[in-house]
């Protein structure tokens, strides 16, 4: 009995299979393709980040999102975007509370006394790397868009990935005592560097299977009819077989889905996708193309007849 409960308490971060992970992220609202539930797993039980790569809107945040709920974890985010730098993923001084206490505490104490009290935890503003180490309960860490920084901030990460610690030179080493999933996506604007790459489990997420993109979208829109959504699926994927800018994601084909609900559609004939289809197309040249091409192949609107 004992037994039971033990390997009860320590299943979800320890799942059996990568059948329970997807089990579990379909309860958490994820459908998981078969190698992103499989990566999952695996990064759960070899406690190695995993890196996930693939177009805009194909479900890489949402994958963490997804793991934290499942593994009932606190998620931390960190968005990165160019410039990003150490004190805004990491830490760094509260100088106006340290400006404050020395101004406060001018008259009695020395400046030692000062000094050693401003450079204590109460001064120091943690950021979502720090966050992740430092805590007492375990986080999933999503590090969002990687590829948005530079490589010297690559680097910085590699360091804190393979050892979990973060030295501050006023205070000592940060070590962490539980350890977090790391979760790092990448729209791939920049080929990142084949040491993060090492360290990492690698994930391709792509646009998914016709089923599973209609299971997405009635997830989304369940009041969407099933034969809207197949025929809606199945124009978007006409639409992606073009050679497009910016071919429609998943998150497109679920706004699109929610649209056609407001309009009270009951097919996408010819005139229903022209009204709508600035929802999934969203370049100038890109509209002239799928209008001609995908426009043309669906039924002109029945009173044009
Ligand atoms: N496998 C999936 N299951 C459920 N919803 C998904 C899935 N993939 C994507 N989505 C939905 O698509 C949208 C875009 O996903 P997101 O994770 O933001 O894309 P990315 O980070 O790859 O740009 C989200 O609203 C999410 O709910
Ligand atoms: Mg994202």
């Amino acid at each position: 009995m004992e037994h039971d409960l033990d390997s009860c308490a320590v299943s979800r971060d320890q799942p059996q299979s990568a059948e329970e992970v997807a089990a579990g992220l379909r309860e958490a609202g994820y459908l998981p393709g078969e190698s992103a539930a499989l990566v999952s797993y695996l990064a759960a039980r070899l406690g190695k980040p995993i890196l996930v790569e693939g177009p805009a809107g194909v479900g890489k945040t949402e994958l963490a999102r997804a793991l934290s709920t499942y593994l009932d974890r606190r998620l931390v985010r960190l968005q990165c975007y160019e410039g990003l730098d150490e004190a805004k993923a990491l830490y760094e001084w509260n100088y106006r509370k340290q400006l404050l206490r020395i101004q406060a505490g001018g008259a009695q104490g020395g400046w030692d006394e000062v000094q050693d009290d401003i450079f204590s935890e109460e001064f120091l503003l943690e950021r979502p790397l720090m966050q992740a180490i430092a805590g007492t309960e375990p986080v999933v860490l999503l590090i969002d868009e990687i590829d948005k920084t530079d490589q010297e901030f690559e680097a910085m990460l590699l360091e804190l990935l393979s050892d979990f610690q973060i030295t501050i030179p006023e205070l000592g080493q940060i070590s962490a005592t539980t350890m977090p999933i790391v979760v790092l996506t990448s729209n791939n604007s920049r080929e990142l560097t084949e040491a993060l790459k090492r360290r990492c489990l690698y994930l391709w997420l792509d646009y998914p299977e016709m089923e599973r993109e209609m299971e997405i979208v009635h997830l989304h829109a369940p009041d969407l009819p099933e034969a809207l959504t197949r025929r809606l699926v199945e124009v978007v994927r006409m639409v992606r077989a073009l050679d497009l800018k910016k071919p429609p994601s998943i998150a497109e084909t679920i706004d699109w889905a929610r649209t056609l609900l407001l309009m009270g559609a009951e097919d996408i004939d010819r005139e229903t996708f022209e009204q709508s289809m600035s929802i999934i197309v969203k370049h100038r040249t890109d509209i002239d193309l799928v209008a001609e091409r995908v426009g043309m192949k669906l039924g002109a609107p029945t009173q044009a007849g």
